[in-house]
């Protein structure tokens, strides 16, 4: 049951907390409302771009005030932001090296990849999980991580080692979870940076697409990195890709970040297979009630306003940052919970709404 008392005396020990700038998070526009159920305590702090390394102190001081007020409560304090895509390459948005005609990639029968206008909005979490659902309806399914500057489906699949390579020189996927996956992060060590210039970023991704034995694949799942930029062009030069999916988070779809990266999409005449909102609800872990924190149909009503079908919501909760983190995905670790039959959902719609994946 929730309890507004509890929230109110909460909200209350947050006027204890400092925020950067200046001021008490209890009177911060970007704080959420106030979730308490028998057994816990929800909120999230929306912060600006760049400021959560910033707003970490107060997010601990949140967490341990919450605890002072609600003892023996499970307390949840989530920090989301939307970060600012890197800068983008000129010369290949300009086409200064002259686009090579699209061929398609040996045993893939369907690329759906997944982008954002803004990074950190949840693109390899959705796209693994959606990978994974989309083989939970029987199909054959493959993950490439084109985020080349910031590769994370090692750890969000738990790869282990580097791939290995045949005779020829082509890379043998791993095999995660019955998906077969590529990433050059499986390649580097943990510790090194990765610094690309633009056409050596591309022809990576070229070799990781191409030069990999997928087997014979229905969808190979590509997470973008965020924005528009050479890695994006590239791959939608190069290859036929059947469609992208968009994730976005509430708050960027009040901004109507997203907007710019599918305007983009559509200049290349790339398919948008629909919207997925990120982050979008809190369930209660004890009573699996639902609530819309950010409040409802934003998503919706965003996604028509841009002309596409929206594909769904998935909720903001610690499990799915802890098995992303832990590298066991929700859809494997949890397939019946909520959180995976929100993927799954969202899989199904786009196998709806786009027929042709499963031929
Ligand atoms: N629905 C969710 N609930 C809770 N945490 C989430 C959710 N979705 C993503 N996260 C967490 O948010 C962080 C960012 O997610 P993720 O890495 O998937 O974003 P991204 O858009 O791919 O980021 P980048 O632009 O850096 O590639 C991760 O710590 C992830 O575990
Ligand atoms: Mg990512």
């Amino acid at each position: 049951m929730a309890d507004p008392n509890l929230a109110a005396a909460i909200k209350a020990a947050l006027a204890s907390v400092d925020i950067p700038g200046g001021g008490a998070l209890s009177g911060y526009a970007g704080l959420s409302e106030i979730i308490v159920t028998t057994s816990a305590v929800a909120f999230a702090i929306a912060v600006a771009p760049g400021m959560e390394a910033a707003f970490g102190p107060a997010r601990e001081a949140a967490q341990a005030a919450a605890a002072t007020v609600a003892p023996g409560r499970k307390i949840m304090v989530s920090l989301t932001s939307d970060k600012a895509p890197p800068a983008t390459g000129q010369a290949a948005a300009q086409g200064r090296s002259g686009p090579a005609p699209k061929s398609p990639v040996s045993g893939v029968k369907h690329i759906v990849a997944v982008g954002s206008g803004k990074g950190g909005v949840g693109k390899s979490t959705v796209a693994v999980n959606l990978a994974l659902a989309l083989q939970a309806e029987g199909l054959r399914v493959g993950m490439l991580d084109a985020d080349l500057y910031g590769p994370s489906i090692p750890k969000l699949l738990g790869l282990e080692g580097k791939p290995a390579v045949r005779a020829d020189g082509i890379f043998i996927p791993h095999d995660a979870f019955g998906i077969k996956a590529m990433s050059i992060g499986s390649m580097l060590n943990p510790d090194q940076a990765v610094v690309w210039r633009g056409p050596m970023a591309t022809s990576a991704l070229r070799q990781l697409l191409r030069e990999t034995d997928w087997g014979d694949l229905d969808i190979l799942v590509i997470d973008l990195p965020p924005g528009t930029g050479d890695i994006h062009i590239s791959l939608f030069q190069q290859a036929e890709v059947t469609g992208v999916v968009i994730v976005s988070t509430p708050q960027e779809l009040a901004l109507i970040d997203a907007k710019k990266a599918i305007d983009m999409l559509r200049r290349l005449n790339v398919p948008l297979l629909g919207l997925v909102e990120n982050m979008s609800y809190f369930i209660a872990p004890d009573t699996g009630r639902r609530y819309d924190i950010f409040g409802t149909g934003g998503a919706e009503t965003a996604a028509s306003s841009l002309d596409m079908p929206f594909l769904g919501a998935i909720p903001l909760v610690m499990t799915i940052r802890e098995t992303s983190d832990g590298g066991q995905p929700v859809v494997v670790s949890d397939f019946a919970g909520p959180e995976a039959q929100a993927f799954t959902t969202i899989a199904r719609r786009i196998l709806a709404g786009t027929p042709a994946l499963r031929t």
